[in-house]
């Protein structure tokens, strides 16, 4: 594989350049892009504990598991390749299969390939006997991967303007200083500006965006805004997956500015921010000592 390309992969080029591709050419992809993929796919550090599966599905492969063809109601065109997101049931599943599945996607990004999450418009019983998942598994979401066509369908192009696809919340919405009620500035965040904007930019379940954090002193407390809509129309916490994503990119992008730390659960009762309203505890980013 291509081991230049793994050491040199800019998290943050793949984040800003990133969007949702749901027009594909009818292309397979090359062996050795499939296997760097795939061998990529193997590497990924996690927060959490529950296990992760990404699955590499091919319509050929697709078919002959499940006599069916790969469904999607119409919304990707042309996808020769999936990628299915497979977790093990336990705390904080959802958010460490969105994780990891958000490092795939842009490394994908970064290879010059499409890619667009899917949680809600693809067929998931076949997708779910197609990649074998066991009872104390589950799959919540896939996405298709290979080359962008150069003209979009007519879903593509309503999907883009339906859910707003390039709009971002601004800064003041979405991350806070000390409580909920005043707005963290780019230069109180200091060397935090860059993650957090790359939290701003992440794709999100009808792009509602729903991460929320919190500085406190050193510590960034990270929190969902749930939207019942959302999350009860595929039947799960998909927002959770979000959360997940957040998560990615502000780990991806601190590295990337040499700001190093891990994550932690705090004890929900030991939390300076109580969770109020529609505001649920996610978890924690504590920065490693300098030096
Ligand atoms: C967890 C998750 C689930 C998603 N599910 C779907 C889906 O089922 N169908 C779809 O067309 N787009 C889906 N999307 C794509 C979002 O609509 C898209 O990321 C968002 O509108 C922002 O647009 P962008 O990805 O082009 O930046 C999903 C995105 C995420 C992160």
């Amino acid at each position: 594989m291509n081991k230049k390309m793994n050491s040199s992969f800019s998290a943050s080029a793949a984040i800003r350049s990133r969007k949702s591709v749901r027009t594909y050419k009818p292309l397979l992809l090359p062996a050795e892009k499939k296997a760097e993929l795939e061998e990529f796919a193997t590497s990924l550090e996690r927060p959490f504990s529950p296990r992760v599966r990404l699955v590499f599905l091919d319509e050929d492969f697709f078919q002959a598991r499940t006599g069916r063809k790969i469904g999607t109601y119409g919304v990707i065109k042309g996808a020769r390749h999936f990628i299915a997101g497979v977790v093990e049931k336990g705390a904080k599943d959802l958010e460490q299969v969105g994780f990891i599945f958000e490092k795939l996607v842009l490394y994908a990004t970064a290879m010059g390939l499409g890619t667009c999450w899917l949680g809600g418009t693809f067929k998931r019983s076949g997708f779910e006997r197609a990649a074998a998942v066991g009872s104390s598994e589950m799959l919540p979401i896939v996405s298709p991967v290979g080359y962008e066509a150069e003209k979009k369908s007519f879903m593509d192009s309503a999907l883009k303007v339906f859910s707003g696809s390039k709009k971002r919340k601004p800064w003041e919405e979405l991350f806070f200083n000390d409580n909920y009620d005043s707005p963290l500035g780019e230069d109180v965040a200091g060397a935090y500006a860059i993650p957090l904007e790359m939290v701003r930019l992440a794709p999100s379940a009808s792009n509602k965006q729903p991460w929320r954090i919190v500085k406190e002193g050193t510590e960034w407390h990270f929190f969902m805004e749930y939207s019942r809509l959302v999350n009860r129309s595929v039947g799960f916490d998909i927002q959770r997956v979000d959360m997940g994503i957040a998560m990615s990119h502000f780990e991806l992008a601190a590295a990337e500015e040499g700001l190093h730390g891990c994550w932690k659960l705090r004890d929900r009762a030991s939390l300076p921010f109580p969770e109020a309203g529609q505001l649920r505890y996610i978890a924690t980013w504590f920065p490693a000592p300098a030096g």
